[in-house]
């Protein structure tokens, strides 16, 4: 039996998140949402279609008129307006109009780039989120930011664009690829550090069966942090306030992001920067010496990077500048007050980004 919640939107019910196992319930969904004289379109990436898409064509094809697929090539480096421009003309050709519906299955990148097509092809068309990898399920899928990247700018181009659904199957999580699986967990345990020490403290009793991808211990994880998210999202949807502490992690995160080509995945990025965020926290006394340690050494076991070498914190340092976290000339950072309670701080200096960057950076050379 599925379990969902509903997130709200200024107050007003807007979108559930269904939770599942399986792709049953997902077809129940859509047969509620009356698509049966619409066009339904699929956007997804190379690496996801020849996993789901057949399937979830097939599945469409029950619940409305046509159903079609736009695929493009994965990777963070796609995700940009040359990759939006094809499925505008893909959108075109295919004839949806405005009464039509998106379905964004995939990793972060595709529902982030699914989500900005929504926002914009027509004005503006419905879409859902079917996110197939933890880091979309835990974190981007809910909350309506979309957008893309722009001249080396991160997620610089977007829109707040609410999803009519998300249809989590924790299924799909059995055959994610370990570093996948785990890049997925640093915003999990985001949710934690940020809001909730006692989902921390949950989340390291139960290290065991969440490394081992047990479906119960998945579901209520997904479940406490979704609602973390939830909670937040509706207090401040377009981020004026509150909702910025959801990018602990993220400044120097995408800055080392950048500075690696991508070549890291996101939520490994985010593992560090969180390292690194903790770090400025413990020396501006607000953490504790141990609680530091206590954070950094919490990734290990869930195979995430804590150092990183082949960068120049110096680099790294001017990165963070180009981040679009910014309010006025001040980067706002997000440190802990506690583990469980985080706080947006616009005075950390520029000396203490870097000594947070050095304190990370594991200088291979000179350890040859
Ligand atoms: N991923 C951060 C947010 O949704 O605000």
């Amino acid at each position: 039996m599925a379990q969902r919640l509903n997130v709200t939107y200024n107050r007003k019910p807007c979108y559930d998140i269904v939770f599942s196992t399986g792709w049953e319930d997902l077809t129940e969904e859509l047969a509620e949402m009356e698509l049966k004289e619409r066009r339904i379109c699929v956007i997804t990436d190379s690496n996801v279609d020849p996993l789901y898409g057949e399937e979830m064509l097939k599945l469409l094809e029950k619940v409305c008129k046509k159903a079609v697929k736009f695929t493009f090539t994965a990777g963070e480096e796609q995700k940009n307006l040359d990759t939006v421009k094809e499925a505008y003309r893909f959108l075109i050709g295919e004839g949806l109009d405005r009464k039509d519906l998106l379905v964004a299955l995939g990793g972060g990148v595709v529902g982030d780039l699914t989500g900005f097509v929504a926002a914009t092809y027509l004005r503006g068309i419905d879409f859902i989120q079917v996110p197939t990898t933890l880091l979309a399920q835990a974190d981007s899928s809910v909350g309506g930011k979309t957008g893309v990247d722009f001249d080396g700018y991160k997620n610089m181009v977007g829109a707040f664009k609410m999803p009519r659904l998300v249809y989590m199957n924790f299924d799909v999580l059995k055959t994610l690829d370990d570093r996948q699986y785990f890049a997925g967990f640093a915003e999990i345990m985001k949710y934690g550090l940020i809001k909730d020490a006692e989902f921390y403290a949950w989340l390291i009793e139960n290290m065991y069966e969440i490394c081992e991808r047990d479906v119960n211990v998945l579901s209520e994880m997904l479940m406490r942090s979704c609602t973390i998210k939830k909670l937040v999202v509706e207090k401040d949807p377009t981020e004026q306030g509150e909702r910025a502490i959801l990018n602990l992690g993220h400044t120097i995160g995408h800055a080392i992001e950048k500075a690696k080509n991508f070549q890291l995945l996101h939520g490994e990025c985010v593992a560090l920067g969180t390292v690194a965020a903790a770090y400025v926290s413990w020396k501006k006394e607000m953490l504790s010496m141990e609680e530091y340690y206590e954070i950094r050494d919490m990734f290990v076991p869930f195979c995430l990077p804590i150092s990183i070498d082949g960068i120049v914190p110096e680099e790294i340092l001017k990165l963070t500048k180009s981040d679009k976290k910014k309010q006025g000339d001040s980067i706002k950072f997000i440190l802990l007050k506690k583990i469980g309670k985080a706080v947006i701080d616009t005075t950390v200096t520029d000396e203490e980004i870097l000594a947070a960057v050095k304190e990370i950076y594991f200088d291979d050379e000179a350890n040859d």
